[in-house]
């Protein structure tokens, strides 16, 4: 089996009913943060981790995400006889990035059926799977943190992030106990069980599960295995929870600040904070807000 992690694979067929009615025709996967649509943030986050090779399961609005990272010949053509040198270098700069191959899921049944309609692009090898609505800022890209992780215990690895007891039923939550690595015990975990958006006296702590795994093939089989479980849909946890049973899989508490972009606060917190990292906007930006009569 090829132990290298070279795929990320992207699900984006999901419905997006918290960001109606921008998602009524575009995936929520194609709303720009600042400039930049969420998928591309993930696909750099990816590529800037050493993984090349990107798999988008895509649903409705499919064509947005395939024109994104094609090449537009026409809108090429019209920069250049514009002589628009720099947005022309933008906009190559995407379509030159990555080689994908695009998979369907006609029904949205599930983060964990769409993982499983990659199957055949992933075949026999680790993977990882990135979910491009969490979008995560930090210095080591999050997928590279996890990514470490894998290399040393060559097993499963599952992003962490200390979430508020009242927030805790929106997310997959682990039972999990430290484990040393690299000199200290506060970041990495044993997983010893999984549960899906449970209610907050039933989680059995505040670490939830944030959208970046590193799995193993036998993932497939353990989504072919279970039932539609949390809101009748094929859920990535319950898939994760039947692989815990033939072997072990660790979680990872990265560092970086993550923005739920998938919900309107977290998309407006993130545009505001990613405006004002950028080197053309910032500034300008920050004397615009102080000027807001707040
Ligand atoms: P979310 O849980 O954020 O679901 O999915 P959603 O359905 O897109 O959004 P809301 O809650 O209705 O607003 C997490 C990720 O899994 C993908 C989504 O596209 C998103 O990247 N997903 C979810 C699928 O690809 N297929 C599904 O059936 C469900």
């Amino acid at each position: 089996m090829v132990e290298k992690v070279r795929k990320a694979v992207f699900p984006a067929a999901g419905l997006g009913t918290r960001f109606l009615p921008a998602t009524k025709a575009q995936p929520k996967e194609m709303l720009a943060l600042v400039d930049k649509p969420l998928i591309q943030y993930g696909v750099e986050e990816a590529i800037h981790s050493g993984v090349h090779n990107i798999i988008i399961v895509t649903g409705r609005g499919k064509s947005a995400i395939e024109d994104h990272f094609d090449v537009s010949f026409e809108l090429e053509h019209l920069l250049e006889t514009r002589k628009k040198k720099d947005l022309l270098e933008t906009v190559r700069s995407v379509s030159d990035m990555i080689d994908v191959a695009y998979v369907r899921q006609k029904e949205a049944l599930g983060l964990g059926h769409a993982v499983l309609r990659a199957r055949e692009l992933v075949a026999n090898e680790p993977f990882s799977v990135i979910l491009s609505d969490d979008v995560i800022d930090a210095e080591t890209p999050c997928l590279r943190q996890l990514l470490d992780v894998y290399e040393f215990y060559h097993a499963p690895v599952l992003a962490l992030m200390e979430v508020p007891r009242e927030n805790i039923s929106a997310y997959g939550v682990v039972d999990a106990e430290p484990v040393g690595h690299n000199g200290g015990r506060d970041r990495l975990y044993r997983i010893r069980n999984l549960v899906e958006k449970p209610k907050t006296e039933d989680a059995p702590s505040n670490l939830a599960i944030i959208g970046r795994y590193i799995l193993t093939p036998e993932i497939f089989h353990s989504l072919e295995a279970i039932q539609p479980g949390s809101g009748g849909e094929i859920q990535l946890t319950d898939g994760l929870k039947h692989m815990l049973r033939s072997r072990p899989i660790y979680g990872y508490k990265f560092e970086g600040k993550r923005y739920d972009a998938g919900d309107k606060l977290g998309f407006l917190q993130a545009t505001v904070e990613f405006a004002l990292k950028r080197h053309d906007l910032g500034e300008a930006f920050r004397d615009y807000l102080k000027h807001l009569a707040l």
